[in-house]
């Protein structure tokens, strides 16, 4: 295939030069929605209660009047987003408004399933300054750029930094609210009839909390590192907290949840963790199985639609990145539960761009 170069019609090289500038500044649309929870724009629009106009939503807002000037520069880059539509108001002097899209009530500070913690979790600078350090990693020999950037692994700095212990945490908890309360409405057959489960790196609990709710009975263990557990009381003997290592032990129960953990590891590592959960459930013909929720990377070039890819992407970098992890196909899946020894699986991809995967032994 022909190089492009200098024989290139200008306008070939003009389009190219526009696609490199947006590759630049790509980060500026993740930045511009961060400064738009801390302000609290979507709130703010959201108790409105109707489209709000300029003037209206300045005046709405917790800033200096003198900076009123940067508020429709803002708006434009996130109605560019699709996080907020501008619409006509005829009865208004101003004759046009910012309103919702599905993607910014996601974004509400107080919907307990809001992506906005998860957001401002991603989006902090302890998170972030390992992209700073990627290049460099691939030419040194520590494990991943967030070690080369911090001096310590992910879990091991979280356990002595409280602000990223507590973040990370509340950023998880969101997520975990919102795919539990699809679980529980979508795919409640896989919970029914068990009477125990274990949620490895189950965080502060918020899918115990919504599974137990949801299917009265079920005893619900949450095992995690003993410094997110740390002060966590269970409601009753059906929701009990375990301060621990999963690489050491899981405990017994008719069912492990693993939910966003295999993805955070290596194939070694993610077998060590499967070969734990296998010593705590029973065999299949007696309910025993392991719940995984993580996402299936799709491998047929024709089913893969630019901004899913470009998800799937974004997540394998991210786990590249942050911790030894990766995104898995399907076949990469299957090849890691065989190797740990697991018989059967089922996937059912009901969580969009994630699946829910059980596993037998
Ligand atoms: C990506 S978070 C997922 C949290 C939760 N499952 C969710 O999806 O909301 C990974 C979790 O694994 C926990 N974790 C990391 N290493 C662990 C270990 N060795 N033993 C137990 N939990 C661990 C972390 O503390 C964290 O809560």
């Amino acid at each position: 295939m022909a190089f492009p170069d200098k024989a290139s019609s200008s306008e070939q090289l003009l389009n190219a030069h526009g696609h490199v500038w947006n590759q630049i500044f790509n980060f500026i649309n993740s930045m511009s929605l961060k400064c738009a929870i801390q302000l609290g724009l979507f709130d703010v629009v959201h108790k409105h209660g109707k489209p709000i106009t300029l003037t209206e939503l300045i005046h709405a807002l917790p800033i200096n009047r003198q900076k009123s000037h940067g508020v429709d520069r803002l708006m434009r880059i996130l109605i560019h987003s699709e996080l907020f539509v501008k619409v006509s108001i005829p009865d208004k002097e101003e004759k046009e408004g910012y309103w919702l899209t599905p993607a910014s009530r996601l974004l509400l500070k107080d919907d307990p399933s809001s992506v906005a913690p998860f957001a401002l979790a991603q989006l902090d600078p302890l998170l972030i300054d390992p992209w700073h350090h990627v290049g460099e990693w691939f030419q040194n020999d520590t494990p991943t750029p967030f070690a080369s950037t911090h001096g310590k692994p992910f879990w091991e700095l979280a356990g002595h930094e409280p602000r990223l212990n507590r973040f990370f945490n509340e950023g998880m908890a969101s997520d975990a609210h919102f795919v539990a309360s699809i679980i529980t409405r979508d795919c409640k057959h896989v919970f029914e009839g068990l009477k125990s489960i274990v949620d490895v790196g189950g965080g502060t609990g918020t899918v115990a909390k919504v599974i137990g709710d949801a299917f009265p009975g079920l005893k619900c263990i949450v095992l995690d590192l003993p410094h997110v557990v740390a002060g966590l009381e269970g409601t009753d003997n059906l929701l009990t907290f375990v301060g621990g290592d999963m690489f050491d032990f899981v405990p017994p129960a008719e069912a492990v949840f693993l939910k966003w953990i295999l993805h955070d590891w290596s194939d070694e590592e993610c077998i060590k963790i499967l070969l734990k959960c296998k010593e705590a459930i029973p065999k299949k013909e007696n309910g025993g199985k392991v719940i995984i929720v993580d996402m299936v990377v799709t491998e047929d070039e024709k089913m893969k639609e630019h901004e899913a890819t470009e998800t799937q992407v974004f997540f394998d970098m991210l786990m590249m990145t942050l911790l030894t992890g990766k995104e898995r196909t399907e076949a990469q899946w299957r090849e890691l539960f065989s190797a740990a020894g697991f018989t059967s699986y089922k996937f059912t991809p009901c969580l969009g761009l994630r699946s829910l995967i059980e596993i037998f032994l």
